[in-house]
């Protein structure tokens, strides 16, 4: 690791270093100049930072203000870990993490136990799911604030294939070692689960035999196409040559929990999904091109031709889309939700807005220089009348972000017939706009981002954070105002500000509000809060969560190139606001090669559920311990289970004090 003790300067020499770095290139006017000549001062901000400080000061020397106090995180009062790597977890002192459920446990009631040397697709189909990512809680009884009883909705993104299955390794190319049955399981192993959940004695557990509990896969289940999207011939297959109805779900990343307790799911790299040949002739030519299909990253086109894009040329256009469940209702149908455009969805999270109570969906396209989108509902949410508020995600106004030299966000409306999305430039109606949602984007001038992850609101504040985890691909001349470094290795967060609480304004104001990376290195040119101690700074912004006590935690994803940090992947809670902006705490560290996912309080603050995915797979002949690639047989590490034979299992932990308090209280 590379540190500032390592590089031979005191920690006081590796501050004053730091404060040598450009905190923002942007000419981008203050937050004080905007609220001023744009918004009107009063409740602007909401008490999202002091508007005293707002009108004097640049957002970066809010940032740096050397006579801040700022040494313990106001809700996140915590003894942070350590920086490091090695084969387990580990959580903050006074905290127990504790394992809910692993890949291969039993969901329903009917599941066998987990055998890794005799998987079947049936098992599978019943047992919890691999890489477990997005986690929402919806209390029990629905509409409560319980926080000892609750559906736990689960993402399972993909599949790893070298440390499940015995004795194939890495696959790729014609996938020659696949079989069938492990094509079938890895569909099955993908999707979600649902899972009813409760503390007894003090102990949370998965509730045995549970009316609710429920898999969601690739491979098995139906799920109808609603919204603009629906009955489109893009939409049609041999399979459904009504265009309404298409089996599965698959890369869901992370998601969301509306407000009336339904849980959506993002499907993100669905590209690598579809296998075969794309030229110039192939009817989707142009927008699978935009999209990146066919990725060929699974063999699963070589036994089922819906994966084929040249046997089944529009199944893919079926995927890359907002699922929305009722995890109250396990035989309810999921809903492809098409009025929230198609692309590479890392997240969805809903608020109701403040000011008309429709339904505020944020979400990012997770691919360098794509986009941050936002969904308005045409409807307004109905506190007494559930069912009519499972369609408000049926119609409304879709936007991507464009970010503006003078700090200031114009949200760009992708609405067929205005501002060149016509049938001229190829979308013939509100469908093609949204089945090509990356085009029409493209089109109407959004920013290009670095990777846009997570993006979540704190309707208390009118804060709305933008997770941007990297973007090694972005040269000299290709920075912008929000993207501001060339190349940006260690991921950034925008902060973008609804006007006066409105979220469903067409301009908002941005302001960055970390810069990731070491700060001890100049180069790097981080932007922290000075006070940041050398394990509280982190890259790869990734998942996040607003706490119930308004602290911001972010989860991180460095992919295989963990070792640029000398850090595994963690949790980190960071200030927002005042004094504390831009300070950092290292909170829980995951076990080498793995990546943290899913951060979720329940109501009461006092328990935390985090998802580890991919144990023992990313860059792990970095970790010199090990220094070799991870096979089932012989995987850099076992957990959780750290028994001989068993492989390393994406597992859901449980986080709780030991005094049974709030988290960071
Ligand atoms: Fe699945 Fe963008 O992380
Ligand atoms: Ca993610
Ligand atoms: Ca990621
Ligand atoms: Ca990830």
């Amino acid at each position: 690791m590379t540190n500032w003790t390592e590089r031979g300067l005191t920690r006081s020499a590796a501050f004053e270093l730091s404060e040598d770095r450009t905190s923002n290139s942007s000419p981008n006017a203050t937050m004080g100049e905007i609220v001023a000549a744009r918004m009107g001062r009063r409740g602007f901000l909401k008490g999202a930072l002091a508007v005293s400080a707002i009108s004097a000061l640049a957002p970066s020397q809010v940032l740096m203000s050397r006579s801040a106090q700022a040494a313990s995180l106001t809700g996140a009062k915590f003894d942070e870990i350590e920086h490091g790597v090695d084969e387990t977890h580990h959580v903050a002192p006074g905290h127990k993490a504790e394992i809910l459920i692993r890949w291969g446990d039993k969901v329903t009631a009917d599941a066998p136990d987990f055998d890794p040397m005799q998987q079947t697709a049936a098992a599978q189909a019943r047992q919890f799911g691999y890489n477990n990512d997005f986690i929402g809680f919806v209390p029990l009884p629905l509409g409560s604030n319980s926080s000892d009883h609750g559906l736990l909705c689960v993402n399972h993104e993909y599949t790893s294939e070298e440390v499940m299955f015995p004795g194939i390794g890495k696959q790729g190319g014609d996938f020659a070692n696949l079989t069938r049955e492990q094509a079938d399981i890895e569909q099955l192993a993908h999707g979600c689960s649902v899972l009813e959940v409760k503390k007894v004695d003090g102990q949370w557990q998965v509730v045995p035999d549970s009316q609710y509990a429920r898999r969601i896969t690739t491979g098995n289940t139906y799920m109808d196409i609603t919204g603009p999207a629906a009955g489109h011939d893009l939409m049609k297959t041999p399979t459904d040559p009504a265009g309404t109805q298409v089996v599965g779900t698959v890369n869901n990343c992370a998601g969301g929990i509306t407000p009336w307790g339904t849980y959506l799911t993002a499907e993100e790299n669905f590209h690598g999904y579809f296998w075969g040949t794309l030229d110039a002739g192939h009817p989707n030519a142009q927008n699978f091109a935009r999209y990146g299909v066919p990725g060929n990253w699974y063999g699963w086109g070589r036994f089922y031709d819906r994966f084929d894009i040249n046997a089944v040329p529009n199944e893919a256009n079926r995927f890359g889309w907002v699922v929305e469940i009722d995890p109250t209702d396990p035989t309810s149908l999921p809903k492809k939700r098409t009025a929230l455009g198609r692309f590479k969805h890392e997240g969805a999270e809903t608020i109701l807005n403040p000011k008309d109570g429709r339904a505020i969906v944020y979400m990012g396209d997770d691919q360098r220089f794509d986009y941050v989108y936002r969904f308005v509902s045409d409807k307004t949410y109905d506190p007494n009348d559930r069912a009519a508020n499972m369609d408000l995600l049926e119609s409304g106004t879709l936007s991507a972000a464009r970010y503006n030299e003078d700090g200031t966000v114009t949200w760009l409306p992708l609405v067929h017939g205005q501002n060149g999305l016509t049938a001229e430039n190829g979308f013939a109606d509100q469908a093609e706009v949204v089945i090509k949602a990356r085009l029409a984007a493209d089109k109407l001038g959004a920013t290009k981002m670095d990777r846009p992850e997570d993006v979540e609101a704190n309707p208390e504040t009118g804060q709305v954070f933008v997770m941007l985890t990297n973007n090694t691909k972005r040269k000299d001349g290709q920075a912008n105002v929000a993207n501001p470094r060339t190349p940006n290795t260690f991921g950034h967060i925008v902060e973008m500000i609804a006007p006066e609480g409105d979220h469903s304004a067409d301009t908002f104001a941005w302001d960055i509000l970390v810069q990731c990376g070491n700060p001890a290195d100049p180069e790097i040119k981080a932007v922290w809060n000075d006070k940041i101690s050398e394990n509280g700074w982190f890259a790869a912004p990734d998942n996040c969560v607003v706490s119930p006590s308004g602290v911001l935690w972010v989860s991180t994803d460095q992919g295989g190139s963990w070792s640029k940090s000398g850090t595994a992947d963690g949790l980190y809670a960071l200030g927002t606001q005042g004094d504390e902006r831009g300070l950092g705490k290292m909170f829980f560290r995951v076990p080498v090669g793995a990546e943290l996912c899913g951060p979720r309080f329940t109501p009461d603050g006092k328990t935390l559920f985090l998802a580890v995915q991919h144990p023992a797979t990313d860059g792990v002949a970095d970790y010199a311990p090990f220094g070799r690639n991870s096979t089932f047989e012989d995987p850099a590490t076992r957990w959780p289970d750290f028994q001989e034979g068993m492989p390393p299992r994406p597992s859901v932990v449980v986080i709780t004090r030991d005094d049974g308090e709030v988290i960071g209280s």
